[in-house]
């Protein structure tokens, strides 16, 4: 048994990895490596020659969020149409500008959006509370579900206020970036009425069909005590052992083939979509960190047999936090906005039958599917696969003009 639960620590920090090679404990890459890596998102976008700016949020349970925000294109003339990207798991507001010019944040900058970033709490960017340190185990006391009923919104509102377009924000959302709005959207529609239309990177929603080896963890997850006691509710590993010895192989660049096969092994293979000299500067930036209890939320999906429901506390836990013994299914049919679906065949992570599925249960018809027509594509070539300009973020852009842009005044 215990030499199971090591190999699943292994697995698990695998999930958690997608694989950190730079900045450990002030460890830094060698020269020749592209500077974006030594950059934070706001560093990066000047780089690239946009404005950026950062701006500080609370949230309704105190923790102050940053986003980031490119409000011009090249040019300097300011983008109209206000636009909003979440990143997915243990990633941050990097993911969207560290491909160079290949960046998502950058095009739609240079089409004319109001470019938003998000960062949800317990990341890089997003660390503070009025009262809570990261040191404390409180802090990390959440999962997805208390970034989509508090963190989405808090953005949102400032969003809205800032641009003062209530209802005309468009949402693009990668990986746990749709959870969140999908859970949002069944437990505070009318807060998910503030978005015009939403796109949704791969999915993840209904997680039966993962090809993921995560899923080999499955069986251990009904255990919550079991899994308490091993990971803690705290920071998901940031500092494990076998983190810092992936890393240090890694920084040393004596297998980087392992650093690519981690990401391939997790999220599927697609050597053709990978640019090697982005992996120092992604790795520098992921795992942007979150909280163990957010990893077990989605372990529980994964283990559940198909149901999209709140964080299962046991039994006994249920009863106190919910009033029943199983937790409540999240109420898909509220969900009431315009969306269009981006899924690929070769995603290990959000497989096409459950992206289907989701499809099939949304009440909403206003959606369009649309299949990524590479067969190779995986998890993460909708951040940094090489054609993702062409084979996802043109077809994107076509969508969204079907919402026009709105031009204010000036
Ligand atoms: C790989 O990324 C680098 C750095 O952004 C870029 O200069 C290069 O053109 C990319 N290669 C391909 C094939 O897209
Ligand atoms: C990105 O595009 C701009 C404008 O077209 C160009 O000036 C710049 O050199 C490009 N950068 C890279 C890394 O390709
Ligand atoms: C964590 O949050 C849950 C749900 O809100 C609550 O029931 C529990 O008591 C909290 N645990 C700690 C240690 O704060
Ligand atoms: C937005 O503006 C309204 C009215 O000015 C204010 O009450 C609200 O707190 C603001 N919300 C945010 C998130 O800034
Ligand atoms: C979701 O869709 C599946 C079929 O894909 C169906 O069996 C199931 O009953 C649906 N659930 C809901 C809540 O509509």
């Amino acid at each position: 048994m215990a030499a199971m639960w090591d190999k699943c620590l292994l697995l698990i920090s695998c999930f958690a990895i997608h694989l950190r090679s730079g900045f450990v404990d002030g460890q830094e890459f060698h020269s020749s490596i592209d500077p974006d890596a030594y950059l934070s998102t706001p560093q990066i976008i000047r780089r690239h020659g946009y404005e950026a700016e950062s701006h500080i949020i609370q949230t309704d349970d105190g923790y102050l969020l940053t986003l980031h925000r490119i409000p011009t294109n090249r040019l300097g003339i300011r983008g109209k149409q206000p636009i909003f990207i979440q990143h997915g798991l243990l990633s941050s507001s990097t993911d969207w500008v560290d491909s160079g010019n290949n960046s998502l944040a950058f095009i739609l900058a240079n089409d004319g959006y109001d470019v938003w970033l998000g960062n949800v709490r317990g990341n890089t960017y997003s660390k503070g509370h009025v009262t809570l340190s990261p040191k404390d185990a409180k802090f990390w006391n959440f999962s997805w579900h208390d970034m989509a009923l508090h963190d989405l919104p808090a953005m949102i509102n400032h969003i809205s206020n800032i641009t003062n377009r209530p209802g005309e924000i468009l949402y693009i959302g990668h990986s746990m970036g749709t959870t969140m709005f999908y859970a949002l959207a069944s437990e505070r529609p009318q807060i998910a009425q503030s978005i015009r239309a939403m796109v949704a990177l791969a999915p993840v929603v209904y997680m039966t069909h993962i090809k993921s080896p995560i899923r080999y963890l499955a069986p251990w997850i009904n255990d919550i005590q079991f899994l308490v006691k091993h990971l803690g509710m705290n920071q998901f590993l940031p500092s494990s052992k076998i983190l810092k010895f992936l890393s240090y192989d890694c920084e040393k660049k004596l297998k980087k083939e392992i650093c690519e096969d981690v990401f391939f092994i997790l999220c599927g293979f697609d050597k053709q979509q990978f640019n090697d000299t982005l992996l120092p500067v992604i790795l520098s930036h992921v795992p942007a960190g979150t909280s163990t209890k957010t990893v077990i939320h989605y372990l529980q999906e994964i283990a559940n047999e198909g149901k999209f429901q709140k964080f299962d506390y046991g039994k006994n836990g249920n009863m106190k936090e919910y009033g029943q013994s199983y937790p409540p299914l999240y109420k898909l049919n509220n969900v009431d906005v315009p969306m269009f679906l981006m899924y690929a065949e070769n995603d290990w992570l959000a497989s096409p039958i459950d992206v289907k599925r989701l499809a099939e249960n949304l009440t909403n018809t206003n959606y369009e599917m649309y299949k990524i027509p590479l067969d190779t594509f995986n998890h993460v070539d909708f951040l940094w696969g090489i054609d993702a300009p062409r084979l996802v973020y043109g077809p994107m852009m076509d969508y969204l003009r079907t919402y026009p842009l709105y031009y204010v005044a000036e």
